[in-house]
């Protein structure tokens, strides 16, 4: 046996050992190009062709070849195993348990203001009142001028307000949304304006600087205050339940005349009394009364023509009677925990 044939047994057992231990894709490669590479060994038997006889030469040739063909076919045994393996344990590792239980997926929660105010406005859309949106930086003249608050009114001390100008501010009250809407001269009139108002009030139980009301006015021809007692009194039971009776007690606003408070019979005692309407079997809810004349005038509308009414609702008072919240402040922290619950 010649040496060269020799040297390429030996190449050729030198790779095949090399490949047993061969246990992935990077030392597969690694053991390619060592034996069958550009500068692999049995590549250098090749090159050095030119010291053999050309009677030996095919013989070299064929030897190389078989070696090669043989080096290779273990190399390719092999990369099919590897990648028949690493399929598996991808499959195994990818593999879903379909008996497993759902994970929980966590929903968000309405706040107790829109549950209030969705079901505000539900009773009054569904009495043919459209719901409108004014602007919360107002004009002093429309939060306090064209409602009947002139300067050096003691109303404007009353609503402790953010100024921002002279005769810009951050509305203490939606009702500049009655004379803007007025002003407009579509008549008639059915409307509720909910949005924010603020005022320059310290936090506690019952106060903040930033809360929500709910305005609504009516202007129509013969309009009266019949009008009004029933249509908050139709309000009430809807929001409060069937049984809930009102009270108008006589009270002052600047832009209505006459004007009232209205008191619900304590739907937690059905009004004999009780720690939630402080005994008295009354809570009161809202403000309201027939737009002043003057009102109708300063915003163009001929008071001998057109009558109507307004009211004003505070959405949190509506939200913490309904849902029993005794304190203010848990409507504005956003404590996962509170709002949970509703
Ligand atoms: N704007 C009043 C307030 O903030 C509430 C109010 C009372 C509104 C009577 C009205 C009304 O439209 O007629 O205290």
């Amino acid at each position: 046996m010649s040496t060269l044939e020799q040297k390429v047994g030996q190449i050729r057992e030198e790779a095949m050992n090399a490949l047993l231990g061969a246990d992935g894709m990077d030392r597969l490669n690694e053991i390619r190009v060592a034996y069958l590479g550009k500068k692999g060994t049995l590549t250098a038997v090749l090159k050095g062709m030119k010291d053999v006889t050309p009677e030996e030469r095919p013989k070299v040739g064929k030897w190389v070849n078989d070696a090669r063909e043989q080096i290779e076919g273990r190399i390719e045994e092999i990369r099919a195993r590897l990648e028949e393996e690493k399929l598996e344990a991808r499959l195994e590792a990818e593999a879903i348990d379909v008996t497993l239980p759902a994970r929980k997926q966590k929903r968000g929660h309405r706040h107790p203001n829109t549950i209030a105010l969705e079901e505000v406005e539900r009773i009054f859309v569904g009495m043919g009142y459209e719901v409108v949106e004014g602007p919360e930086v107002e004009y002093d003249e429309y939060n306090f001028t064209k409602l009947n608050i002139p300067a050096n009114h003691p109303a404007k001390d009353e609503q402790d307000t953010f100024y921002i100008t002279d005769e810009i501010l951050l509305r203490t009250q939606t009702s500049p949304v009655q004379a803007r809407i007025m002003e407009q001269g579509k008549l008639p009139i059915r409307m509720i304006a909910p949005g924010r108002v603020f005022r320059s009030d310290e936090v506690d139980a019952t106060h903040s600087p930033s809360f929500h009301q709910i305005e609504g006015l009516v202007i129509d021809r013969n309009i009266t205050f019949s009008d009004l007692k029933g249509t908050l009194d139709l309000f009430a039971k809807e929001l409060f339940g069937p049984d809930t009776k009102t009270k108008f007690r006589p009270h002052h606003f600047p832009f209505t005349e006459p004007s009232a408070e209205v008191d619900v019979s304590c739907f937690k005692c059905g009004g004999r009394g009780c720690r939630f309407c402080k005994g008295s079997g009354w809570i009161e809810i809202l403000g309201c009364g027939m737009v002043h004349p003057h009102v109708l005038e300063m915003c163009g509308i001929d008071p001998e023509e057109y009558q109507g009414f307004a009211f004003g609702v505070g959405l949190e008072r509506i939200a913490l009677l309904k849902y029993e919240i005794d304190d203010m402040r848990l409507l504005y922290e956003n404590d996962a925990r509170f709002l949970q619950q509703f």
